[in-house]
């Protein structure tokens, strides 16, 4: 295998891009993209729900989607965190027990006549008026949306506010019964979904929902809010084939929302799940390193012609005699298999040597260099993550110093009984741990990444839940803390 001699000037131009897509499309996003078999069967429009974890690359989806739909002339819409609130709706809306309030189903008729009306407003711009079924639709948005300055939330909250007043009301039953018919089936626009389906006979309308767990607080709201978005982009999607509304949303999220599995069936042909594995994430930095060098100036069939492996190798250095994917397998197996990871491990290392060693290949000690800051980070951002089903989690993980980082599973329950007992101490925050049996615990370790499991009789190393599809979890004897968590553990490393 013949390798790659970059020079070290190329160190100074080196970069492995923004850790959130909305930032990295400005770095060069579209010449590195990954583009995965989940991106093809959404491009195509075969799925429209995005599930993945924090950093998996939803947005990168949806950034390159957008760009690629508009380069092709379709009309894009983006719905991004700035046009929601969780905390203004909880204000705002009356609580579920305020009434019979159905919440949900309320929710999924403001999203569907939020985003029929956006897409309306979308195509009413200029020139399609003119086109067939446009007349209607330019009129229904001049006469009742020209007011400027209202959002997209207000829009939706407004049409929740309907409904919420006609169900808690003063209103009598029959009329009651009435006008809530006419607010469901969107009695207002309708009479100009068939002008809208003449209107998409001729453009293509593409409306993404992002990052909708910002400022996510689990609240009654949020969760019909997210509900209520799913039923109504289902419906939505039905209309016409040159009309796609994609979702995307955390994959704990989904886990946390029960009206969501309770109605899964109805959207589980819709959902792709965004995975990574190894050689997806090698190919993943190998791009970026290529990007860089190119825009030095290197020849692009050299680099090209260079393996994914060699030209991380170019970077990260390998001596003699180490088998060829060692470094990367170090640095990939202390990740979640999340591109973001990847590449704040990779330029958290790049800095730490740009100082010491302002040469390439780097030694292979920067990596060590970055480990202690990146693992902490991590250690911290898992535990926000999970902030509302488990607060108080990096207390937990830090029970475990000195404590590990292998364990049989008498050794792991024991600790665990500890901590659900409250016999060691944590974060006080940790209310959650008194209603968990130890094996719960385990469990919820187990999902959030922080431990491995390996299969009892099983010759393969320890694997962790972004790995595996489904294990028998109660069947393991032995366990181990992630490698992402020990350096900031204080285990030393293997
Ligand atoms: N297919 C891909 N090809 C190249 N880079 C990618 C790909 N997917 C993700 N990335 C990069 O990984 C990083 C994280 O991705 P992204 O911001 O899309 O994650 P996310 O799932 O939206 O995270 P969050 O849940 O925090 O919003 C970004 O730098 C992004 O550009
Ligand atoms: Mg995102």
């Amino acid at each position: 295998m013949a390798g790659l001699a970059l020079s070290p000037k190329i160190l100074h131009g080196l970069d492995f891009g923004a850790p959130a897509a909305e930032r990295d499309i400005g770095r060069g996003l579209e010449k590195y993209f990954v583009e995965s078999p989940t991106y093809q069967r959404v491009e195509a429009g075969d799925k429209t729900i995005v599930l993945g974890s924090r950093g998996s690359g939803k947005s990168a989806i949806f950034q390159i989607l957008a760009r690629r739909e508009r380069s092709k002339g379709s009309r894009v819409i983006e719905l991004t965190p700035d046009d929601y609130s969780y905390e203004l709706l909880s204000a705002t809306m009356a609580a579920e027990n305020a009434g019979s309030w159905a919440k949900h189903g309320a929710y999924a008729a403001a999203w569907k006549y939020l985003i029929y009306v956006l897409i309306m407003k979308e195509v009413a711009r200029k020139g399609m008026r003119l086109t067939r079924g446009g007349a209607e639709i330019y009129r229904y948005i001049r006469d009742n949306h020209t007011t400027t300055g209202m959002g997209p939330l207000s829009l939706l909250v407004s049409y929740l506010k309907r409904l919420e007043a006609i169900k808690l009301g003063p209103i009598e039953a029959g009329m009651r019964t009435r006008e809530l018919d006419r607010l469901y089936r969107l009695e207002e626009i309708h009479n100009l979904l068939p002008s809208l389906k003449r209107v998409l006979d001729g453009v293509r309308v593409v409306v993404l929902v992002d990052e909708l767990d910002r400022g996510w607080d689990s609240s009654e709201d949020a969760q019909a809010f997210v509900s209520g978005l799913f039923q109504a982009c289902v419906s939505i999607n039905a209309l016409h084939d040159n009309l796609r509304v994609y979702v995307s949303l955390r994959q704990e999220l989904y886990d946390d929302i029960p009206a969501l599995y309770e109605d899964a069936q109805k959207h589980r042909d819709l959902l792709e799940t965004v995975r990574w594995s190894e050689d997806s994430l090698l190919n993943l930095i190998a791009r970026r390193i290529r990007h860089s060098a190119r825009e030095m100036g290197y020849a692009p069939d050299v680099l090209d012609r260079a393996g994914d492996i060699i030209c991380w190798n170019a970077v990260f250095g390998l001596p003699p005699g180490l088998p060829a994917g060692r470094s990367f397998a170090y640095v990939a197996e202390r990740t979640l298999h999340r591109p973001r990871e990847i590449i704040e491990f990779c330029t958290a290392a790049l800095n730490a040597a740009r100082d010491r060693h302002p040469t390439l290949p780097l030694p292979l000690a920067a990596i060590g260099w970055a480990e202690r800051g990146y693992s902490a980070d991590r250690a911290r951002d898992i535990a926000a993550e999970y902030r509302f089903q488990c607060p108080g989690l990096l207390s937990v993980f830090d029970a475990f110093r000195q404590r590990g980082p292998d364990f049989d599973r008498d050794d792991l329950e024991l600790l665990c009984l500890e901590l659900v007992t409250g016999e060691i101490r944590v974060n006080a925050a940790s209310w959650w741990l008194q209603e968990r049996s130890p094996e719960n615990l385990i469990e919820t370790l187990w999902q959030v990444g922080f431990l491995r499991a390996k299969s009892n009789g099983d010759e393969r190393p320890f694997v962790g839940a972004h790995e595996v599809e489904h294990l028998n979890l109660a069947a393991v004897k032995r366990f181990q803390v992630h490698p992402m968590f020990q350096s900031y553990l204080g285990f030393s490393q293997s």
